[in-house]
């Protein structure tokens, strides 16, 4: 069986879900601050309980053959802190799109950042894309600051998302300017 995927990002480990990860997703999913601005907060215990048997499932990261990669946010410590996703978005042209979510006690510390750092230099580097676009909620400021952080650009709309404010970035701008370097130290096998 080939290893789980494991994305370190310098103060970061991004790596899959366990078990133990419960009472920290309760937390994070129950937060008004996170549930606020994500779309698939679940509502009971139970549902924790399942959205984490799903994760924990997942094994091996599906984005390089299917859609989507969903990882645990972790400290050195092993504490779950947040969590990260990369989707595919496109087939041809290669496009995915980033997710997050970075604990309210975390927040502040430019965790996010360094996160979606690391799976701008996944997407490109491991798996590349063409573009990976970036979606929140108008009113997310602190998430639109992550993405124009690194270096991500306001586009149009996408289908949906029409609610949402994109923000995108070419594997050539990347490539040029690469915004992700001092953020991620890439794939590791620990
Ligand atoms: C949004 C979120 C990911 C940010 O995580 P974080 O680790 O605090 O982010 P970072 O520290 O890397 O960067 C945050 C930036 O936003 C800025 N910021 C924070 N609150 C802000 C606000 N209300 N208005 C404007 N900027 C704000 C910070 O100052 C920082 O920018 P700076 O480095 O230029 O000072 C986190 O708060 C979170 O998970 N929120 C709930 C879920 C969510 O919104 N997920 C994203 C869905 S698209």
């Amino acid at each position: 069986m080939a290893r789980p995927m494991r994305l370190n990002t310098g103060r970061l480990l991004l790596s899959p879900y366990t078990p133990e990860d419960y009472p920290a997703l309760r937390a994070l999913h129950t937060d008004p601050s996170v549930t606020a601005y994500i779309s698939w907060p679940p509502d009971t215990p139970e549902q924790t309980r399942a959205l984490l048997d799903r994760r924990c499932a997942q094994g091996e990261p599906p984005v390089q053959g299917g859609t989507a990669m969903t990882l645990a946010v972790r400290l050195p410590s092993g504490l779950l802190i947040g969590e990260a996703q990369l989707r595919r978005r496109t087939p041809e042209p290669a496009t995915g799109t980033i997710g997050y979510v970075i604990a309210p006690e975390c927040a502040g510390l430019g965790y996010a950042t360094e996160v979606a750092g690391a799976l701008l230099r996944f997407g490109f580097e491991s798996l590349h894309l063409e573009r990976i676009t970036g979606e929140c909620d108008p009113a997310n400021s602190a998430s639109r600051r992550v993405l124009e952080k690194l270096g991500m650009r306001r586009v149009d709309h996408v289908r949906g998302h029409e609610q949402d404010v994109v923000y995108a970035i070419e594997a050539g701008r990347y490539e040029t300017s690469n915004p992700t370097r001092r953020w991620s130290a890439g794939p590791t096998s620990t």
